[in-house]
C-alpha cells in the first residue's frame, strides 16, 4: 500500500533580527509585555526589496529537495501556502516553479489560503494525491513576508508584535514502507468569526459583509470597482486585524480537540507522541496544549521566541529545526497541529 512520507525538509529565515525593543521605538509596547503575553523575544524581517515570499520559499525548497536526494526536475507538483503572497494573483506557486527553474516540466502548482493552518491543509492534500498514485514527489511550502503589510503604529500593536517572516518546505514522497509516513490528517473550519482575524481590504467585497460606507467603495452606478480605495488608506484600514482574546480562547479548545481526534482515529495515546510541533501562535497556547496532554518539555517544539508567528511557515520551520537538532528519528510519532484565521484548524500524525 502506498503512503506519503516527508523525504526532505528545509527552512529559511531572513538575516535581519528585529527585537521587541526595536518595535517599542515605533509603537507603545515593551519587551516585557510581548514576552509575557506571547513568549516572543525577536523575529526576522525580510529585506523590503531584495527578498519576497517566493524568494524565501525558493531557498527553503532547494534545501528540502536536496535533502530528499532529488533533483528539482523530480518534483511533480507544488503546493504553496501563504497569506502574504507576492501578487494578489497569480499565486506564489507558479512564481516558485519559475524561480526554481522547472517551468519546462509544466507541473501543476496549487495555492493554499488557509493562513496558520495552511501547511496542514497542504499536507493533507499532498497525502491524498500521493495515496491515489497521482504524484510521487510533492513540494509543499509555507512562506510569509508579513513585515511588508503590518501597522507599525500603536493601533496595530496587538497584531504587529506577533508576526515574523520566514519559509519552510518539505518534499512529500510516496513510500511502500509498512506503517510509515502520514498516518492521518484532520481539517476543520468555522467561518462564523471570519472577520475577527482577517486582512479585509484590499478586496473585492465592496462592503457586502458589512457597512459599505466605511470602505469608500464606488457607488453602484459607477462603472467598474476598486479593491483598494483612498478611504481605506486614509483610515488606515489596510492592515490585518485580530480579536486576540477570541482567537486565543478558540485556539486552545480546537488545538486540543483536533489532536484528540487524530489520536482517536489512529488508536494512539498522548504518551505515544514523540514530538508535538504546534503552529507557533503564542507560547501560552503551546504550553496549554502541552499541559493538557501531559507532555514533557522535550516533547514539544517551540521556537516562537526567535521567529514570532510565521503563519504558514511556522510548522515546517519548527519541524525542520527539530529534525536538525536530532529530535525526529526513525519510527518517531510526530504530531502537527494548527489553528488560525478562518477560523481553520487541523492536525496530522506522522510515523517517521
Ligand atoms: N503592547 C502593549 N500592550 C498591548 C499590545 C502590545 N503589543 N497589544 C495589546 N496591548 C494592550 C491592549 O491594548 C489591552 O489594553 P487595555 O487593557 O488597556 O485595553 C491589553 O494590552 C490587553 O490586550 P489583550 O488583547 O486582551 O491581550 P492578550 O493577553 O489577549 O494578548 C495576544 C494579546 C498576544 C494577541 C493574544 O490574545 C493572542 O496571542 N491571541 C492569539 C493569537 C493567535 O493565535 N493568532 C492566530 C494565528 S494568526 C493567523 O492565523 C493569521
Amino acid at each position: 500500500m502506498i503512503s506519503a512520507k516527508i523525504a526532505g525538509l528545509g527552512f529559511y529565515v531572513p538575516e535581519r533580527i528585529v527585537t521587541n525593543d526595536e518595535l517599542a521605538q515605533y509603537m507603545d509596547t515593551s519587551d516585557e509585555w510581548i514576552q509575557e503575553r506571547t513568549g516572543i523575544k525577536e523575529r526576522r524581517y525580510a529585506s523590503k526589496h531584495n527578498e519576497s515570499t517566493t524568494s524565501m520559499a525558493k531557498i527553503a525548497s532547494e534545501i528540502a529537495i536536496q535533502r530528499a536526494g532529488l533533483d528539482k526536475k523530480d518534483i511533480d507538483f507544488i503546493i504553496f501556502a501563504t497569506l502574504s503572497p507576492d501578487y494578489y494573483f497569480p499565486g506564489c506557486g507558479v512564481l516558485l516553479q519559475r524561480e526554481l527553474g522547472i517551468t519546462k516540466t509544466e507541473i501543476g502548482a496549487l495555492d493554499i489560503r488557509n493562513q496558520c493552518s495552511g501547511f496542514i491543509y497542504g499536507l493533507s492534500v499532498a497525502d491524498q494525491f500521493i495515496k491515489s498514485g497521482m504524484y510521487k514527489n510533492i513540494l509543499l511550502v509555507g512562506s510569509e513576508k508579513h513585515s511588508m503589510g503590518l501597522d507599525y503604529s500603536t493601533e496595530g500593536r496587538n497584531v504587529t508584535v506577533i508576526f515574523g517572516d520566514g519559509a519552510g518546505a518539505v518534499v512529500i514522497q510516496a513510500t511502500e514502507e509498512e506503517g510509515k509516513g502520514i498516518l492521518t490528517t484532520h481539517l476543520h473550519s468555522d467561518g462564523t468569526h471570519a472577520e475577527e482575524l482577517a486582512f479585509i481590504s484590499p478586496g473585492a467585497h465592496g462592503g457586502y459583509f458589512g457597512d459599505q460606507e466605511k470602505y469608500g467603495f464606488p457607488s453602484e452606478d459607477t462603472p467598474g470597482g476598486l479593491f483598494l480605495t483612498q478611504k481605506m488608506i486614509d483610515d488606515g484600514k489596510i492592515f490585518p486585524n485580530m480579536n486576540g482574546q477570541l482567537v486565543f480562547k478558540n485556539a486552545v479548545v480546537k488545538f486540543t480537540k483536533v489532536i484528540k481526534e487524530a489520536l482517536a482515529k489512529t488508536k494512539l495515546k498522548p504518551e505515544d507522541i514523540s514530538l508535538l510541533v504546534p503552529h507557533q501562535a503564542n507560547l501560552r497556547i503551546s504550553q496549554f496544549v502541552q499541559k493538557t496532554f501531559g507532555l514533557r518539555d522535550e516533547q514539544v517544539q517551540n521556537n516562537i521566541e526567535k521567529y514570532g508567528n510565521t503563519t504558514a511557515a511556522s510548522i515546517p520551520i519548527a519541524l525542520t529545526e527539530a529534525w536538525e537538532e536530532g529530535k525526529v528519528n526513525d519510527g518517531d510519532l510526530i504530531c502537527l497541529a494548527a489553528f488560525g484565521s478562518g477560523f481553520t484548524w487541523g492536525s496530522a500524525l506522522i510515523r517517521w
